[in-house]
């Protein structure tokens, strides 16, 4: 069964991979369409960063929008410290031919949902929320005809990667994640808690750039750039690849486990904002609203993603 998808991403090395996956994987997933979102680098750049990718994967047809051009509540916070200058730092790809969508991204995802038969669009936020909060508030309506919101960000174990408290993705927005969090859709979570057991190895990342295609070549130099920040600040073997997490569980959600628990989002104290405060151990009685993701198969994963990237 084709589950029919929208991406929401500020790519982002990682976003650029899970979009690839996606696109390699029409019989499991049809892209209705790409929004973009600012988040790593500003709307501009994750503007053209996806029509960048689309391109790389050979689909100039896929449909890409411009969303939301900061937080709802907040300055915008960026992440070229971890992305590079142009937010897909690493390999030497040409600027897009493609255009943008002229409707609004907020928009394409409203009209979407009230087109398609109810229960058979999923959404995947792979950057801040506030497309999908933005949408959701704008049309009301569009909240039960959703079939699922599969979107990587917030941590528990992990904690955060941006403060102390707190991941990037619901960091830069948190109140559009209180929106979703308490809007009542189905939400699967693929956190840090599960994205910081992705690591993209050597051995791992020479798999990909053993492909010797454009795109095996230009993921593994994507990984080379991007996994200064994480090797450097956690002394890991490699770069987390969070967001492919969410395309690899449209494809396989047998690599995943977890639990469903109720998480809120911190929107008031600066010094735990953005904090996704996950209830693991049921002790809130806060009713469950997440599937919030714990353990993923790594070397399951990266098979399905080096197997899958191969067809581009
Ligand atoms: O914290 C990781 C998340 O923030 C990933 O989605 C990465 O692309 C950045 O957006
Ligand atoms: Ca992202």
């Amino acid at each position: 069964m084709t589950r029919k998808i929208i991406i929401d991403t500020d790519p982002g090395q990682d976003d650029a991979v899970a979009i690839l996956l996606a696109l390699a994987s029409p019989e499991e997933i049809e892209v209705l369409g790409i929004t973009a979102v600012a988040g790593n680098v500003p709307l501009a750049l994750t503007a053209k960063n996806a029509r960048i990718v689309c391109e790389l994967a050979g689909k100039p047809d896929v449909k890409v929008f411009a969303g939301c051009e900061g937080p709802i509540g907040r300055r915008l916070v960026t992440a070229e410290h971890v992305h590079g200058a142009t937010g897909l730092n690493g390999p030497k790809l040409p600027d897009p031919v493609m255009e943008l969508q002229p409707q609004h991204g907020v928009d394409f995802i409203i009209e979407t949902l009230r087109a398609e038969a109810p229960g058979t669009v999923t959404l995947c936020p792979l950057g801040p929320l506030t497309n999908i909060a933005m949408a959701f508030r704008m049309a009301p309506d569009i909240v039960e005809k959703v079939q699922e919101v599969v979107l990587m960000g917030g941590a528990y174990f992990e904690v955060g990667n941006i403060t102390p408290a707190a991941e990037f993705n619901i960091y830069v927005d948190p109140q559009a994640a209180e929106i979703v969090f308490k809007s009542g859709v189905p939400i699967t979570v693929m956190s840090l808690d599960v994205t910081h057991k992705a690591l993209v190895t050597k051995k791992r990342n020479d798999a990909f750039r053993a492909l010797g295609t454009k795109v095996g070549v230009a993921v593994a130099e994507m990984t080379d750039f991007f996994e200064r920040f994480d090797k450097e600040k956690y002394g890991s073997e490699g770069a987390p690849l969070h967001d492919p997490c969410v395309t690899a569980y449209l494809i396989r959600p047998d690599l995943f486990t977890g639990r469903h628990i109720n998480v809120e989002i911190e929107t008031r104290s600066e010094l735990t904002m953005g904090m996704t405060v996950a209830d693991w151990w049921g002790v809130s009685g806060r009713d469950p609203n997440a599937m919030f993701m714990g353990t993923i198969d790594a070397d399951g994963f990266f098979e399905l993603l080096t197997e899958r990237l191969a067809r581009l």
